[in-house]
């Protein structure tokens, strides 16, 4: 198990950086990609774990796909009626994106498949998307979670359809605001017999939609409801070309790197500014930063460019409602900005945060304590007392397998009075293979020792 050693940074964050390619745009290309019907070309694919899951997976699924394993990447599609029951079970690792987005895609297919995953992924429920595709009749057959009767867990047994047979219609309003489960359904309803309907209360990703609608299948966006039509013809999504646009997730990391070490001027060079993403942007510039993000267009309905931020005493502020929505991923690192802010800044509307990788509340409460700084657990979020003059007390802990909250402690760790010490640290490789690198580049001092 690798254990990262963080110094305090000495000097400021300097330079220009590229981040990893978006994992939620990646895992969407390789999907549509595969159902197109010809041969698709993504560039800049950056192997992150949860990435290479769905490659791997749909390659088991019959997908010749061939890969030069420097990110270029020709994926040949097999139509909407290609696919082929997998050998063995699919191992979606620690992805719940790449579980969920096959629940909805395989529930649809005319055979069988068994999805499993690592332990964290084996602990998140998935009642939340087999329960409206079994509305549409879906068959699934998961692990009854005794502690929380009527929940579901991996290992997932697709059961498909009969020969023949079509998934029905579905007009579903999501209890929360969730892009995997609509993605799901709006995959699912592909192949279906008739309509898909999802509505859901806030706006979250809409990475589906928008690669839907570039690649000309029949979606419709009105606000927080979304539909399709399935399409009549197997063969009529087109081969298309995507350099996928770097991970703002990602890129989050380097931002709040840049804006806590004193004197600091980074920029991200290349990271996707899809709106229900960014958050984390709004937030930085309630809490006082100076930002310069310059938009460089969009590919296939994702717009992308670049974004530079100076360091700057900050002020607390606050995170709940749709901000929370368009930085649900980012509220990790988002805490390590309370840390310094000036004042108390509340999280809320977040209980989703206790079933991602790790329970991402509890954790972070954990990760601040160790660093000492003073964090309280709400049911749905935490409040953060800022401790902006000083440095803060080094630390020395576990990441619990959670690539987010070992990339927070480490930003952390820049500003501690002596080294940090991140004990599991591999995940990171899940989204973010070249994080230490990273931060090498702008100058911080990272070593990684097993
Ligand atoms: C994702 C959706 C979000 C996010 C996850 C990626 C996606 O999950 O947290 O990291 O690519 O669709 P939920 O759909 O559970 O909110």
């Amino acid at each position: 198990m690798t254990t990262l050693i963080v110094s305090p940074a000495e000097r400021p964050l300097t330079g220009s950086v590229p981040v990893p390619s978006d994992k939620s745009i990646g895992h969407r290309a390789l999907i549509f990609a595969a159902l197109s019907r010809g041969a698709c070309r993504i560039t800049g694919f950056s192997y992150g774990g949860d990435n290479v899951a769905t490659l791997r997976a749909l390659r088991q699924l019959g997908v010749r796909i061939e890969d030069d394993e420097r990110g270029n990447i020709v994926c040949h599609g097999v139509g909407l009626s290609g696919l082929r029951a997998p050998q063995g079970v699919i191992d979606c690792g620690n992805s719940g994106t790449s579980m969920r987005l096959f629940a909805g895609l395989l529930a649809a297919q005319p055979f069988e498949a068994v999805l499993v995953g690592d332990e964290s992924l084996s602990r998140r429920p998935m009642r939340r998307v087999t329960a409206p595709l079994e509305a549409r009749g879906g068959r699934f057959q998961g692990q009854p979670n005794p502690e929380k009767p009527g929940e579901i867990t991996a290992p997932l047994r697709v059961l498909g359809v009969a020969p023949g047979e079509r998934l029905g219609p579905l007009e579903y309003t999501l209890p929360v605001a969730s892009a995997q489960v609509k993605s799901a359904l709006l995959l699912s309803g592909l192949f279906a017999s008739g309509p898909t309907l999802v509505s859901e209360p806030l706006v979250s990703r809409d990475h589906t939609e928008r690669l839907m609608e570039a690649l000309r299948l029949p979606v419709e966006t009105v606000g927080g409801m979304v539909s399709l039509h399935p399409p009549a013809d197997p063969s009529c999504i087109e081969p298309f070309e995507l350099c996928v646009p770097g991970d703002f997730s990602a890129a989050a990391f380097v931002l709040t790197a840049g804006l806590l070490v004193p004197g600091s001027t980074v920029t991200v060079r290349d990271t996707g500014l899809n709106h229900t993403r960014t958050g984390l942007l709004d937030l930085m510039r309630a809490m006082g930063a100076p930002l310069g993000v310059e938009p460089h267009g969009s590919r296939l309905g994702e717009s992308q460019g670049q974004v530079s931020v100076s360091a700057r005493q900050l002020r607390a502020s606050n995170v709940g409602g749709e901000l929370a929505v368009r930085a649900i991923d980012e509220i990790p690192i988002a805490c390590a900005l309370a840390a310094r802010a000036r004042g108390q800044s509340r999280f809320m509307d977040l209980a989703e945060l206790r079933v991602k990788e790790s329970d991402r509340i509890a954790e972070m409460v954990k990760v601040l304590g160790a660093f000492g700084v003073s964090a309280e657990e709400t049911p749905d979020g935490l409040v953060v007392d800022g401790q902006p003059d000083g440095q803060l007390t080094a630390a020395s802990l576990s990441s619990r397998g959670d690539h987010r909250i070992a990339m927070t402690a480490a930003v952390l760790g820049l500003l501690g009075d002596g080294p940090t010490r991140i004990l599991d640290a591999d995940c990171i490789a899940t989204s973010f293979p070249r994080f230490v690198g990273t931060l090498r580049a702008l100058g911080a001092e990272v070593e990684v020792a097993s």
